[in-house]
């Protein structure tokens, strides 16, 4: 008997060590010293060992009941830890989480996407330019003095002393007469960049869309009549613009264009500051300084430009009411524009 217990010992021993789980242990619990387990068994035998040796083989029996007992509890202990620092064991056939909705386009891509269909259905076609841009074709070529106040460094994102990051999307108006001959008729959309405080209604990146239209005999009434069509397009209703004389390096005559506050229809509130009227964009007739920096001809032709604030549009069409909003990426902002646009 003393052999048999000696072997089971070892054998018990590694039995237990190879457990591998859980429930590995208690099938090894049962098959050793449960009512039909290998050492009960041996206790049950022990009726049979004579008499003189009964006492110590009975003590050599309960010892390794209790060794065995605690190799169990031990190898117990060890898978639970390493189970808990693997954490739970990955089952890769379950269903994933379901995505809550598909992705869509951000409101401003929207909106600016939607304000140059407008102008594709007037036979515009669409251009780009860089957002990196030379100071030439931001502000020299566009007729701006050298001391003019838009290109001190408190607007300007300088990079060096001869390149910065367009303030503006007219620069594009320049790169591109350089390289097409009229009669063009183009929108250049993109994003600028001024070095302003955030508030409300300034951000230090926001978008515009260019306009350029030249031809020998373009005049300030095409553009008045193009700015109608898109209005009325975009904001849906017979809004009423008017333009009103203003000042811009690159267009002589300049104007700003208006229209009628979408909130009160004219009357006067808090979003158009009592005045019934929204301004929506700059314009005006291209200054002949342009069409020269251009390398066009002089007196041959004659064009129109516009540019307008994407964001602005955007606000006034959904009553956003900080444009902040519109660069948080807040999900909780976002998805109100999901299949609204
Ligand atoms: N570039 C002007 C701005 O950022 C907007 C503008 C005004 C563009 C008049 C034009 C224009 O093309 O003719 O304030």
């Amino acid at each position: 008997m003393k052999d048999t217990i000696d072997r089971l010992r070892i054998d018990g021993a590694d039995r237990i060590k190879a457990a591998a789980n859980e429930a590995d242990i208690e099938s090894l619990r049962t098959a050793l010293l449960g009512r039909k387990g290998e050492v009960t068994s041996l206790l049950r035998g022990l009726k049979d060992v004579p008499d003189a040796e009964r006492p110590k083989m009975g003590a050599e029996l309960n010892r390794l009941k209790g060794e065995l007992g605690a190799l169990l509890d031990s190898r117990l202990e060890d898978l639970a830890d390493k189970a808990e620092t693997q954490g739970p064991e990955l089952d890769l056939t379950l269903p994933g989480t379901p995505p809550t909705g598909a992705g869509t386009n951000h409101p401003l891509l929207t909106v600016l996407e939607s304000v140059c269909d407008i102008f594709y259905g007037m036979g515009f076609s669409r251009g780009i330019g860089p957002e990196v841009e030379l100071d030439h074709y931001n502000f020299t070529a566009l007729n701006f003095p050298d001391d003019h106040p838009a290109r001190d460094i408190q607007d300007t994102f300088y990079i060096d002393p001869k390149v910065c990051l367009r303030t503006q999307t007219s620069p594009v108006q320049v790169r591109t007469m350089e390289v097409t001959e009229p009669p063009l008729a183009m929108i250049f959309p993109g994003r600028v960049y001024r070095n302003e405080n955030a508030d409300a209604s300034h951000s230090s990146e926001f978008y515009q869309i260019e306009g350029l239209v030249v031809d020998e005999a373009i005049s300030l009434a095409d553009l008045k009549e193009t700015i109608d069509i898109f209005v009325r397009n975009f904001f849906g209703a017979q809004e009423p613009t008017r333009f009103r004389p203003h000042y811009f390096p690159f267009t002589e005559p300049s104007v700003e264009v208006d229209m009628q506050c979408v909130a009160c229809r004219g009357k006067g509130c808090g979003i158009c500051g009592q005045t019934g009227w929204l301004e929506i964009m700059g314009a005006g007739m291209v200054h002949p300084n342009v069409f020269k920096a251009a390398g066009y001809p002089e007196d041959k032709y004659t064009g129109f430009a516009f540019g307008m604030g994407i964001d602005r549009i955007a606000m006034l069409k959904y009553g956003v009411g900080d444009i902040r909003l519109l660069y948080e990426n807040d999900l909780r902002f976002l998805n109100q524009f999901r299949g609204v646009l």
